[in-house]
């Protein structure tokens, strides 16, 4: 009977609620499908700061080292935010388990299924078959890493701050080959977006990216796109991508316009791999829904769990091989909320039910 080792990092305000509905389905489908489940639960975030004085406590890396993915909910909130910049839940958590783990290749599918078009603020008329594309965002190098990294007092007493943005040819190289099994997984078109009119990083992104595809994958489709018409684009007509690879920065920024135009972002799932393979010789991985903590709906029960649910299937496909499975739960999660069962962010007035009895329906189409 083959076992899922992973550890389950909740976090604060609706991350437990939603972490916990995901585990039920994937107990489920582990029933259903004679597998033994081993997750084990740590502390991170807020969660971290308050049980053990550090948003990424020791402990809850070496449950991380220990496991074959990490089921990761959401971090932060209102508690916290008053701690130095440093030391918040996001930066202090996220970002060195992002690093710890190399986890270098950003996996955000903007999906808006037909029937949900209404949830998008783009008319309907642009978007009749919904969205349906990929970002491929990378997600150890540029602006968030670079060194140096401070802020100092000048000699005449004004204070200046900086970020670095750099980025070697092997780290481009690497997610430009994340980005074209992703395009092959799909039409065999690839969008490189940089800023290669104004950043030495990214002239070396497009020629990089350039020359990787022609050399490995004649069979992609290859266009570059400025980052600012990219922004544009994507509120013009998003399914003129298909498949998306940006850098750190931009990938962040655009990763959030592609969220909201497809309607809520407690639909969002993501994964994050990298190079490291896990004791399945499978890529260990992160999985994250794409909102937040939503603070101001937690402890309700009303927090939209599919995000956390897609990201679980994700888990399931990346770093245990289990594309039926997952796509299973994918499947199960479209039926039920195209079938009407729809938490408050996706129910457009109507009828609204809660977080459980969303997992409830999910469950009852696996
Ligand atoms: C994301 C988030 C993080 C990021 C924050 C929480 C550090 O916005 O995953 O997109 O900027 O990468
Ligand atoms: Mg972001």
């Amino acid at each position: 009977m083959p076992t899922l080792t992973f550890a389950v990092l909740a976090g604060d305000y609706i991350g437990p609620e939603v972490m916990e509905e995901a585990l039920r389905v994937l107990s489920h489908v582990a029933g259903q499908e004679n597998l033994t489940l081993a997750p084990t639960r740590a502390d991170v975030g807020g969660a971290g700061i308050d049980n053990h004085g550090k948003a990424l406590p020791d402990s809850t890396l070496r449950t991380c080292e220990a496991g074959d993915a990490i089921l990761f909910g959401s971090v932060g909130g209102p508690k916290w935010e008053k701690l130095p910049p440093a030391e918040q839940p996001e930066r202090a958590a996220l970002l060195p388990l992002r690093k710890h783990f190399t986890l270098f290749a950003n996996i955000r599918p903007g999906l808006l299924y037909p029937e949900l078009t209404d949830a998008s603020p783009l008319k309907a008329s642009r978007i009749p078959n919904g969205i349906d594309i990929v970002c491929i965002r990378e997600l150890t190098g540029g602006l968030y890493f670079g060194k140096p990294k401070e802020t100092t007092t000048l000699p005449d007493g004004d204070v200046q701050a900086v970020d670095t943005m750099v980025y070697k040819r092997s780290e481009i190289e690497r997610i430009t080959a994340t980005a074209i099994t992703a395009a092959r997984s799909r039409k065999n078109r690839l969008c490189s977006v940089d800023k290669a009119n104004v950043l030495e990083t990214s002239v070396l992104w497009r020629r990089t990216v350039a020359e990787y595809v022609a050399r490995h994958a004649p069979d992609i489709a290859l266009t570059h796109m400025y980052v600012d018409n990219a922004a544009m684009q994507l509120a013009r007509d998003p399914n003129q991508f298909d498949v998306f690879v940006t850098e750190n920065m931009f990938g962040d920024i655009l990763s959030d316009e592609m969220a909201v135009i497809c309607g809520s972002l407690g639909m969002l799932s993501s994964a994050s791999l990298g190079a490291r393979k896990n004791s399945l010789g499978l890529p260990f991985g992160l999985y994250e829904p794409a909102g937040g903590t939503a603070p101001d709906i937690a402890g309700k029960g009303v927090a939209n769990p599919c995000a956390q649910i897609l990201s679980a299937a994700l888990m399931l496909r990346y770093s245990f091989g289990m594309e039926k499975s997952a796509a299973r739960i994918e499947a199960a999660v479209r039926k039920a909320v195209t079938g009407g069962t729809r938490t408050g962010d996706i129910a457009f007035g109507g009828k609204a039910v809660g977080t459980r009895a969303m997992a409830d329906a999910v469950i009852a189409n696996l």
